[in-house]
């Protein structure tokens, strides 16, 4: 979705939250068939898809409001409850399965105090289990609002998590490779 888009949606976001989603299903001509990307500009737009979203959508489309209940539940891309104030996706894809994943998870677990695909209580931090993020030989890797980390420790977890309640950006630690992504996989 287009940046001048996502900035429509702002402003109608602002006024009426419904406008949205009316929006959204007229950029796809009203097309049942277009269920997943309707869906997925939505998530775009509001960061989750409501339950309540999708009586909308129903209504709008056609669709059966269980089809599309089907669909946000059985794909891992959507979401239905808000993410916090930072996301962070964790890699367990082969490479970084077999380079430690699970503890890295423990460790983040620990220091946001979110479970993995949920919320920490204080809202700032939500953890979500992914697939290759496409930076192996970085493994094992996560992101942290699509800034990637890699050739992370539990140690070096902390230091992060410590770095982003600050609120610094800066990510020039020794042990840690940070970028706005990776593509050498
Ligand atoms: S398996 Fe984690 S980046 Fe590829």
């Amino acid at each position: 979705m287009s940046a001048l888009v996502m900035n429509e949606f702002k402003v109608l976001k602002e006024k009426n939250p419904l406008f949205v989603i009316d929006a959204i299903i007229q950029r796809h001509n009203v097309d049942p068939g277009a269920a997943i990307p309707i869906l997925q500009d939505i998530q775009n737009a509001f960061g989750y898809v409501a339950p309540e979203v999708l009586e909308r959508v129903s209504e709008l489309t056609g669709i059966w409001a269980s089809e599309l209940y089907s669909i946000v539940t059985f794909y891992s891309q959507f979401r239905m409850e808000p993410i916090g104030e930072n996301l962070i996706q964790v890699c367990h894809g082969t490479a970084c399965h077999l380079a430690g994943a699970e503890k890295i998870t423990e460790a983040l677990q620990h220091e946001t105090g979110a479970r993995g695909g949920g919320t920490s209580p204080d809202g700032k931090f939500t953890l979500e289990k992914v697939a290759c993020l496409g930076c192996c030989s970085l493994a094992p890797v996560i992101t942290v609002n699509e800034e990637t980390f890699g050739r992370l420790t539990p140690a070096a977890v902390g230091k992060v998590i410590g770095e982003v309640r600050k609120g610094k950006s800066d990510c020039a630690h020794d042990a840690l490779v940070c970028g706005g992504g990776c593509s050498n996989g």
